[in-house]
């Protein structure tokens, strides 16, 4: 592996500020098998989001953790607040959707993405850190583009029981929340145009065919892979009109632009919901 090298350093102008939250939320309860709205296929497809967390996200904190430490001495205190509110919120998330994947893991389904991304992501280790945080940031911008999406259609969790519903849109809000920072510690480390546009399309291929070998797993295990219902849903909320996958497709290009910025992408929803929903969850450290 080449080392993702060109141009100089570019250190954004402003630090995000995040803050760490703890969710009021009780994951010791069992999840119900189609908790979300009764659907078949979008429960399995969240599902299998959620078991890829765990692993994904403890890459991303060691990602952004290391390219941290390579950053100049005299940097690295400007983006001290910034890295420790990332990786605060990324613990959060993995700690409570391990929760969460007990309780569906109940219904007796099997978790093959996690263990097989493990494996694969071994072999960046050691690698230039840029090479990590190439990985985070492309897999970030997916974040963002499926919390926008989730944000926006709140709608498809209006069945489902609060405590899920407060799970994944406070998810939602954080990763639309913190979608700057690998992207930024990147670029300051002197990160190439070449090669993060090299990592999205890898990162595209794997994370599409893992989410969707996933979900069909799930449905196979829950015995509703080849009902009518499930590929009509599947279609509908995928590649219909507003489906994710339809609307994605525009700011998904955009990275690949070399002026490409996360922020570009708006994310005034993730505000909203966080002012809106404050009685779900406590300030870490306030
Ligand atoms: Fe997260
Ligand atoms: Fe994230």
């Amino acid at each position: 592996m080449g080392a993702p090298v060109l141009g100089g350093t570019n250190i954004p102008n402003s630090m995000t500020e995040l803050t760490v939250r703890r969710l009021l939320i009780d994951l010791e309860q069992p999840v119900a098998r189609h908790w979300c709205n009764g659907d078949a296929f979008l429960t399995a497809w969240f599902n299998a989001l959620s078991m890829s967390f765990p692993i994904g996200e403890q890459f991303f904190i060691d990602s952004v953790r290391r390219g941290h430490q390579s950053l100049p001495a005299a940097q690295q205190a400007r983006w001290k607040q910034e890295v420790q509110g990332f990786v605060g919120q990324e613990a959060t998330h993995r700690r409570i959707h391990a929760l969460f994947n007990a309780q569906i893991e109940k219904h007796g389904l099997v978790n093959a993405w996690g263990p097989r991304a493990r494996e694969r992501l071994k072999r960046v280790e050691g690698s230039d850190p840029r090479h990590g945080l190439a990985i985070t940031a492309a897999n970030e911008h997916f974040t963002a583009l499926f919390a926008e999406w989730m944000l926006a259609h709140p709608q498809l969790l209006d069945g489902s029981e609060p405590r899920l519903k407060a799970l994944w849109l406070w998810h939602s809000a954080e990763e639309a929340e913190h979608k700057n920072t690998a992207f930024d510690l990147y670029q300051a480390l002197g990160g190439s145009h070449e090669w993060r546009v090299k990592w999205m399309l890898r990162v595209t291929l794997i994370f599409l065919s893992d989410t969707l070998r996933q979900t069909v797993h799930n449905l196979q295990r829950d015995g509703t892979l080849w009902r009518w219902s499930t590929w009509r849903s599947g279609w509908r909320h995928l590649l219909g009109k507003g489906g994710l996958l339809r609307t994605s497709a525009r700011p998904w290009l955009a990275y690949f632009k070399p002026t490409f910025h996360p922020s570009q992408q708006h994310s005034e929803r993730s505000q909203q919901w966080l002012s809106e929903n404050s009685a779900l969850y406590t300030r870490v450290g306030a």
